[in-house]
């Protein structure tokens, strides 16, 4: 059988760096918002390119930390409205409805899957006040075109970074912004990786590459055990350059308090735990090579996969994808998913049903957006991961030619 994700064996590789983290968190005597924590925030903030990350209980409780944090910073207001990709996972849509805030949902490109950003000005109203993008399967869904209509539009640029830890996006920087390093606007932080490339007075000077969760004015972040950095358990942190964002949510997440026993806001607890945030660092040093290997595996279904009956999305360079999922686009899907099952192969889709469509949220179930629908209803995710080995990926491209329409 082959897996769609074996996370026994992705963690039974570095066993013995997990379990002396373990063992040394289980003998402190300490468990909450201690050494582990801090260490595991301080790696994270300095891998992802910000000042601040902020451990919290999970990716959803991450961005409906900051959506809160905004509104209780008075940057955000109860009926506001926040531009979404329509094909998300339900956590991005629920951050938002959960703090009374209006979801705005934009059909994705059929290409990318990613939100179509020539779709996005048309939606904004007088009451739209931020952009929330997902960089869904592991593909950076940032691009300069949403950087730009959040400068002139003034809306805060938040990014689900709960499938794409690791992930790059490649930005141009203009003279200026390199002279005073303006960090005031999405994508101007402090430049990770410059590259000169042309000396025009006028023109773009340079591009830099910056990781998704440093792109906008704050990321959530999932450790949910099958991401790409995944805890043995629930986890989840915020990243920004904001102090005061930083210094918000994580009053709120700790009940509402900046001092013992004094309460700020009417907040939740939603903490990181010193055992999970052990396991973290850990983790985390291994994170570009076990990224480094996913994409090694696409590149392989991206040469071998050819069928007629199957379309695989855009391809980017492996910087801008850390394929925490390999999508393939089928009209079929069902037959294909069951085809490949006969042959032993596990596969999972990501997801049978649009947030819009979900009984929870009925009242959206008129939209138009059949972009999204049809994505969901054609999608399928096949095995990827660190240990899938190079014969099992051969396996499932030799699987997914020989499907043929007769199969049935
Ligand atoms: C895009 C996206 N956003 C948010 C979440 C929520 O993360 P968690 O499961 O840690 O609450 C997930 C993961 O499940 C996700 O895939």
């Amino acid at each position: 059988m082959i897996k769609f994700l074996d996370l026994k064996a992705i963690n039974a590789t570095h066993a013995t760096e997990i379990e002396n983290a373990i063992l040394r968190v289980a003998r402190s005597g300490w468990y909450l918002r201690g050494e582990e924590t801090h260490k595991f925030e301080e790696e994270y903030a300095r891998y992802i390119g910000c000042r601040h990350a902020i451990g919290c209980g999970n990716g959803l409780d991450a961005l409906r930390l900051i959506f809160r944090a905004y509104i209780e910073m008075g940057m955000l207001c109860k009926g506001d409205e926040v531009i979404v990709p329509a094909n998300t996972y339900i956590a991005s849509i629920l951050a938002l409805t959960d703090n009374q805030l209006t979801p705005v949902f934009v059909e994705p490109d059929a290409e990318t899957l990613q939100i179509d950003d020539t779709l996005i000005e048309k939606a904004i109203t007088s009451h739209t006040r931020a952009i929330l993008i997902v960089h869904l399967y592991g593909r950076c869904a940032y691009t300069e075109r949403i950087g730009d209509l959040c400068k002139r539009h003034n809306l805060l640029l938040i990014e689900d970074n709960a499938q794409a830890h690791g992930c790059m996006s490649k930005l141009k920087i203009e003279n200026e912004d390199l002279k005073t390093g303006d960090s005031n606007h999405p994508g101007n932080n402090p430049p990770h990786q410059v590259h000169q490339e042309e000396n025009s007075q006028f023109s773009i000077l340079s591009t830099q590459l910056k990781r998704t969760g440093s792109l906008g004015h704050a990321a959530g972040h999932s450790f949910y055990p099958g991401k790409n950095l995944g805890a043995l358990g629930d986890a989840g942190c915020i990243t920004t350059d904001d102090d005061q964002l930083a210094a918000t949510v994580r009053a709120l997440g700790n009940y509402g308090s900046e001092e013992k026993y004094i309460f700020k806001y009417t907040g939740y607890n939603s903490r990181i735990d010193e055992l999970q945030a052990a396991v973290l660092s850990v983790k985390l040093r291994h994170l570009d090579e076990d990224n480094g290997y996913r994409a090694a595996i696409a590149g392989l279904y991206y040469k071998g996969i050819a069928n007629p009956l199957v379309r695989l999305p855009r391809y980017v360079s492996p910087e801008h994808n850390v394929y925490h999922l390999f999508p393939i686009f089928c009209n079929e899907r069902d037959h294909l998913q069951q085809h490949l099952k006969e042959h032993g192969i596990e596969t999972l889709i990501h997801y049978p049903i649009a947030p819009h469509r979900q009984e929870c949220y009925r009242e959206f179930a008129h939209l138009p957006l059949p972009i999204t629908e049809r994505i969901h209803s054609t999608i399928l995710s096949l095995p990827i991961g660190p240990t899938i080995s190079i014969d099992e990926a051969q396996a499932v491209i030799e699987a997914i030619n020989n499907f043929r329409q007769e199969t049935r």
